[in-house]
């Protein structure tokens, strides 16, 4: 038999032709996005995917910010395969299997405090979900059934499920949607500058004056605090100020509000440690992981729970304390045996000083080619993870008009350059696989600079 998957028979312009007449893409217009040149993704090494046509591509988002170790990793593979052999699916849904047991355990090793239980699930989204719930019923089981409300930061991002979205705050995404949120309370978020090691501006003050009064008038009807630590990825990278969740977290405590920290992005690596909470010393009551955590492989989240909040949950079946919920996938073998290779591959890269090593000449090759460059008028970077916001004009900042598109035309130039970029309107995002060697780092941003300078010529040029 000759599988649908692999079929030669099938040319690159019946995919095109395919791809037009039957897909939609996720964040795409797609009549945009049909005028672009068609690029279908066949294979991947390292850093690098090459299409159907055989062209080479560095991979500058990570696949979506997931991809830890590169593609085609042989130790991932193995992982894989071993645990392929064995089976490829079967549910926790009152069963267990060896790797969740394993990489539960594995969690809760990394993770801070009492910080006990991890609860699995497939999506990030998803991750967030079941941390909300599980604070709304906590609340209901203490008999505190008025601690309802959700407090979020300004122009944080927690994925595009209702829940996640009400306690987000992305409005060209989500504004629509409004309607059928429930109602959150949104706080505004810390100001910081940082790139190339150096902390260029840091202000708190007010984000933290304002969740303390939030927290003072209305803790009593608030169950929990959802932040995106150290950066926040999908507004732009913006970045917190170091120790700016210490305090946020004392806060909550002092109020006896639950913490969830939303460490979909910045876990297992990308911003230095393997975890940011447990780096700066706090203990969340919820912490939601997911891409990096299987390493850009296989869709894997997890949700990690203190001890005391699981145990409330405990009682006869007929007490119906359960946590009544669970998706198909959850905790899928495959993705937990990748999971767990990843992380060990992943400790000594942290440890050994290798991430901090490549993450000093990311900075500083970014410093070089954009600091002074006409039309980059911020950059803020930590671990290997960068934003470059693009303008017409840097002084005073005069921003592109929307129908420009003006990080698109970067983002198409870097395809002709052998580059994936992926922008959010014109903010340049860089967000390599940790795998990336020094070399690649040069490459990277030398491509990045000429996508953005041919960008511009050609925007010249229009008449
Ligand atoms: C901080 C954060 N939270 C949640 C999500 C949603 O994750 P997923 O797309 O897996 O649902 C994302 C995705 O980019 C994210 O960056």
């Amino acid at each position: 038999m000759v599988l649908e998957s692999t079929d030669k028979s099938v040319s690159e312009s019946d995919l095109n032709r395919w791809d037009r007449d039957h897909s939609w893409h996720p964040f795409s217009q797609m009549e945009e996005y049909l005028g672009f040149p068609p690029i279908h993704i066949e294979s991947g090494r390292g850093c690098w995917l090459t299409d159907t046509e055989g062209r080479h591509y560095l991979d500058a988002t990570a696949s979506i910010w997931t991809n830890v170790h590169g593609h085609n990793d042989v130790d991932l593979h193995a992982a894989i395969r071993q645990q392929l052999d064995k089976v490829a699916h079967s549910t926790m849904l009152g069963l267990s299997h060896p790797v969740g047991t394993r990489l539960a355990r594995k969690l809760v090793e990394l993770a801070p405090g009492d910080l006990n239980r991890a609860f699995f699930s497939d999506t990030g989204a998803n991750a967030v979900e079941i941390a909300l719930k599980m604070s709304l019923q906590y609340w209901q089981l203490q008999k505190r059934p008025q601690k309802t409300r959700i407090i979020g930061l300004r122009d944080s991002y927690h994925g595009d499920t209702v829940a996640t979205m009400a306690v987000g705050d992305s409005q060209t995404f989500h504004r629509r949607f409004r309607p059928w949120f429930f109602d959150t309370i949104k706080c505004p978020r810390p100001d910081c500058e940082e790139w190339n090691g150096q902390l260029r501006h840091a202000d708190a003050r007010w984000s933290l004056h304002i969740l303390g009064k939030l927290l003072e008038k209305q803790s009593g009807k608030v169950a929990a605090v959802i932040l995106e630590p150290s950066v926040m990825g999908a507004a732009g990278m913006h970045l917190h100020p170091p120790g700016f969740l210490k305090q946020a977290a004392e806060l909550c405590r002092c109020h006896s509000v639950h913490l969830i920290l939303d460490e979909i992005f910045v876990g297992f690596g990308r911003t230095g440690p393997m975890l940011v909470c447990a780096s700066e010393g706090v203990t969340p009551d919820f912490l939601c992981l997911a891409k990096g955590l299987s390493a850009g492989y296989l869709p894997l989240a997890a949700t990690l729970v203190r001890e005391d909040i699981y145990q409330t949950f405990l009682g006869p079946f007929e007490s119906f304390r359960a946590f009544f919920h669970g998706h198909t996938f959850t905790g899928n073998p495959l993705g937990a045996a990748v999971s767990l290779a990843s992380i060990q591959k992943l400790e000594p890269m942290i440890s050994s000083g290798a991430i901090a090593a490549k993450t000093r000449r990311f900075g500083q090759c970014i410093a070089e080619r954009f600091e002074n460059h006409p039309n980059a008028s911020a950059i803020r970077q930590r671990g290997l993870c960068a934003a470059i916001d693009l303008v017409a004009e840097r002084d005073p900042p005069n921003p592109f008009p929307v129908p420009d598109r003006f990080g698109i035309q970067v983002m198409l130039h870097a395809r002709r350059h052998g580059l994936l970029l992926r922008p959010i309107h014109d903010t340049l995002l860089l967000v390599p696989p940790l795998s990336i060697s020094e070399e690649e780092i040069d490459t990277l941003i030398d491509r990045t600079a000429e996508a953005l300078d041919a960008a511009l010529t050609e925007r010249a040029q229009r008449p």
